[in-house]
């Protein structure tokens, strides 16, 4: 396949900055992502730069997701994919432990390592002690050519095309599409049916237009950014497949806003971070529409209960009055949601940071790729 960029990838397009620009590039990094990657007859995902027969891809036993920052966070929810949708079991650490610890490498797991840029030092340090170790290990990057990429030898390019701004966004996407059609793979060799194989197909073939659909309530964003622009703190609260969610739309906050964001799983708010609650402490809760929607709802009434101001980013139709903003999400396979969840959470941060009067693309202490320890 084919994956032709154009002028239009590498300038700003009209835009202020690379970080409202690439947000929007979405749906098209997204297009690149599938391109020729979905099997509706098999119902079923090729992903021929694995280089695994499927004999290969039977033997694997476990999965395991390494990266730092952002990626992790996808690597989070690749983790949950896989074990959704191949019922193996899955985890994600970050890379920059995972180098140091001497780890336990099993050859029955295969390892994955994840990078926008392929040049990120701790990611590419565990990558080579797994290759030292006689790890499998495959790589989900985005430059093709780089330290990772090379180093891995096989793997999914990402196709997310140049991204220049230091806060990760079309990458990140792209790392859990990918995500998707990886465990969409494992299941398919595996139990999943082909039922739910051709759900996932459909609803992943569908994913760029229900992106497009996102930036249609970008005014609500806006307004509730502007809304809570004034708060020191914020809790950004998911469990399950809604907390790597959480994480990444806390990071993306602090990474270009500087506003102090901590994510917790929803159940853990009890035991501990409930005590911070109050009418300046702002809660932005993900509540997707699945089997987990009335806890969610629970959630966000025990936050209520204590003055919280509460954001929740949603498909579902909740209580009148329970949210003070409501950030809609279209609806897409539930598996699916915490792609599509990423989108409002990027675009508050952003909004927000605007508000602020923040240097969006150039963020005080951090840099794109880190390549020094
Ligand atoms: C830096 C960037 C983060 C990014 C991380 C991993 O810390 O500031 O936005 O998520 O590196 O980068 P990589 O290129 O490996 O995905």
């Amino acid at each position: 396949t084919e994956v032709e960029l154009t002028e239009a990838d590498y300038g700003l397009d009209g835009f202020a900055d690379y970080m409202r620009k690439e947000i929007g590039d979405q749906p098209e990094a997204m297009r690149r992502a599938l391109l020729g990657r979905l099997d509706s007859r098999f119902s079923t995902a090729h992903l021929g730069g694995l280089r695994l027969d499927p004999r290969e891809l039977r033997s694997i036993r476990r999965v395991k997701f390494l990266g730092c920052g952002s990626a992790y966070y996808a690597g989070q929810i690749g983790a949950n994919l896989v074990e959704e949708l191949a019922r193996l079991p899955a985890d994600a650490e970050p890379a920059s432990e995972f180098r140091y610890r001497d780890p336990v490498v099993d050859p029955e797991t295969l390892y994955v390592a994840v990078s926008q840029s392929g040049e990120t030092a701790d990611t590419l340090a565990a990558v080579q002690e797994l290759t030292r170790k006689g790890g499998r290990v495959i790589g989900a990057v985005n430059v093709v050519g780089s330290a990772i990429a090379r180093e891995c030898g096989s793997g999914v390019f990402l196709h997310a095309g140049p991204e220049v701004s230091v806060a990760s966004t079309k990458a990140v996407t792209n790392m859990s599409t990918c995500f998707a059609m990886l465990a969409l793979l494992l299941g398919r060799v595996r139990d999943l049916s082909v039922a739910d194989g051709r759900r996932i197909v459909a609803a992943l073939d569908a994913l760029p237009r229900r992106v497009e659909e996102v930036f249609e309530t970008e005014e609500v964003v806006a307004d509730a950014a502007r809304r809570f622009a004034g708060a020191r703190h914020m809790f950004f609260v998911g469990r399950v497949r809604g907390w790597p969610v959480a994480r990444e739309g806390a990071q993306k906050l602090k990474e270009i806003s500087y506003v102090h964001a901590e994510a917790y799983q929803a159940g853990e708010l009890k035991h501990g971070p409930i005590a911070l609650i109050d009418s300046g402490m702002p809660s932005v809760v993900i509540v997707p529409d699945d089997e987990l929607l009335v806890k969610n709802i629970g959630t966000m009434e025990q936050i209520k209960a204590r003055g919280g101001p509460v954001i929740a980013v949603t498909n579902a139709t909740l209580p009148e009055g329970l949210a003070d903003a409501e950030l809609r999400v279209p609806r897409t396979e539930p598996e699916l949601d915490p792609i599509l969840f990423g989108i409002p959470l990027q675009l508050l941060a952003y909004h927000l940071a605007t508000e602020l009067g923040r240097d969006i693309d150039k963020p005080r202490n951090l840099a794109k790729s880190v390549t020094v320890e």
